[in-house]
Order: C-alpha cells, then sequence, then structure tokens
C-alpha cells in the first residue's frame, strides 16, 4: 500500500510540474523588471498620449542633421526596416550627432534610424498584461539607406501592451552609394517578423 501511495504522489506532483510549466509558457513573461529607458514617458501613460505627445514630437522635429549626413524623413511614428540590420544603441537622450558619429564608427553602416521607443517596465505576462511604460531612444545602424518607405514597422502588441514608435527620424551617410549593390538582403531587423498589422492604423481608426 504505501510504495504505491508514494508513486502516486509522485506522479500526481510530477503531473502539477507539467502543468504549471505549460502554464508558464502560455503566460508569456514573468512580470520581473526590464531595464529603464531614457525618455519621457507621455501623461497619461497611454499608446495614444504617446504617439500625440509634443514633446516627443518637438525632440525629432528640432534635432539638427549631424554633419555629413543627409536628411531622410522626420517625425514618423514607424521604425525603419532597411536591409543590413547592424544593431542598436540605447542613446540617454535623442542626439542625433551622438547617434551618427556611433555610425561612423561602422565601416558598413550608411544610415541611422533615430526614435523613441514604448516600451514595457516588466517582463508582459498573463500577470501583468500591461505594465506601466519606459521610453528608450534607439538609434539603430543600418548598411542601406533608410527612407520614409521602408520606415513601415509601426509596432506590435506582447498581451494587451502596445510597443510603438514616435519621434521617428533618419539619415543617410551624403557619401552612401545608392540603393544598388548591397547583397544584404537576407537581414533583417528583429521584431520586424512580430509585425503583423498596421498598429498606428488600427489605435487611429478606433479614436474620435
Ligand atoms: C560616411 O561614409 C564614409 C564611407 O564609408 C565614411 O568614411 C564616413 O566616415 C561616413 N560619415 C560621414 C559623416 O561622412
Ligand atoms: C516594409 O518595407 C520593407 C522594405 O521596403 C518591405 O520589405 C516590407 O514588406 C514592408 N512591410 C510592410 C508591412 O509593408
Amino acid at each position: 500500500m504505501r510504495p504505491f501511495c508514494f508513486l502516486a504522489l509522485l506522479g500526481a506532483s510530477v503531473l502539477v510540474r507539467a502543468h504549471k510549466f505549460d502554464l508558464g509558457k502560455r503566460s508569456g513573461g514573468d512580470c520581473s523588471a526590464m531595464p529603464k529607458g531614457k525618455g519621457p514617458v507621455p501623461s497619461p501613460d497611454s499608446p495614444y498620449a504617446f504617439l500625440n505627445s509634443e514633446e516627443l514630437a518637438s525632440a525629432a522635429n528640432k534635432a539638427p542633421t549631424p554633419s555629413g549626413y543627409k536628411q531622410s524623413f522626420k517625425n514618423l511614428h514607424a521604425s525603419t526596416t532597411a536591409n543590413g540590420y547592424l544593431g542598436y544603441v540605447a542613446l540617454d537622450s535623442y542626439d542625433t550627432t551622438l547617434c551618427a558619429s556611433k555610425c561612423d564608427e561602422q565601416e558598413s553602416c550608411q544610415a541611422i534610424n533615430i526614435f523613441f521607443e514604448r516600451n514595457p517596465t516588466l517582463q508582459v505576462g498573463s500577470e501583468c498584461p500591461n505594465p506601466p511604460s519606459t521610453t528608450y531612444i534607439k538609434c539603430v545602424f543600418w548598411g542601406d539607406l533608410v527612407t520614409k518607405d521602408n520606415t513601415n514597422n509601426t509596432g506590435y502588441t506582447n498581451n494587451a501592451f502596445l510597443v510603438v514608435a514616435a519621434g521617428s527620424n533618419g539619415y543617410n551617410n551624403q557619401t552612401a552609394k545608392g540603393v544598388e549593390g548591397f547583397a544584404s538582403k537576407g537581414l533583417s531587423t528583429p521584431g520586424a517578423a512580430l509585425l503583423v498589422v498596421p498598429l498606428l492604423a488600427m489605435i487611429l481608426a478606433i479614436l474620435p
């Protein structure tokens, strides 16, 4: 009798563990803290306020064009998905000159896309589907020209949290070659795969 009870208990505990593991996988993040960005968080803390923030728009609109670069677009609500993704850095301020100088340090860098990105302060999961936001200032490096046309990543949803971009500016190195002659077509930005629907259009459509 006793060994049977023991085995039954063991079996039950394994089942419970397996069940918990499955639930954990389905719920996504564990609500642990995520790194904070250095950009301003609009009030109220909503995607709508973020997308309509005067402060974010004005930072983008008044940013100087780095010397040796040509401005390609200004203050868009999307990030670039060009060819030749070369990574990004998070900046302490919306500093186009600093972003460009970090591009110049990389031999194949031809262009930069700088923008504010709304990110969750916690690892989003079923227990925290829509946590408060933090604003990253991203400086993304590209091995190909950034244009208004390829700046079409309007964001994605993570549970109920909306990751969106604002104040997105693009600059191309003046000596950059034309679009032809690049063999880096296969590369793409991580997260581009998560772009399912034009979120911005959706958000704007449901607002008065
Ligand atoms: C532009 O690209 C050229 C060639 O890759 C590079 O030498 C230069 O540092 C880049 N930056 C500027 C501002 O010209
Ligand atoms: C965004 O632009 C890139 C580059 O032009 C293109 O490959 C991609 O299909 C576009 N994505 C959407 C959703 O329009």
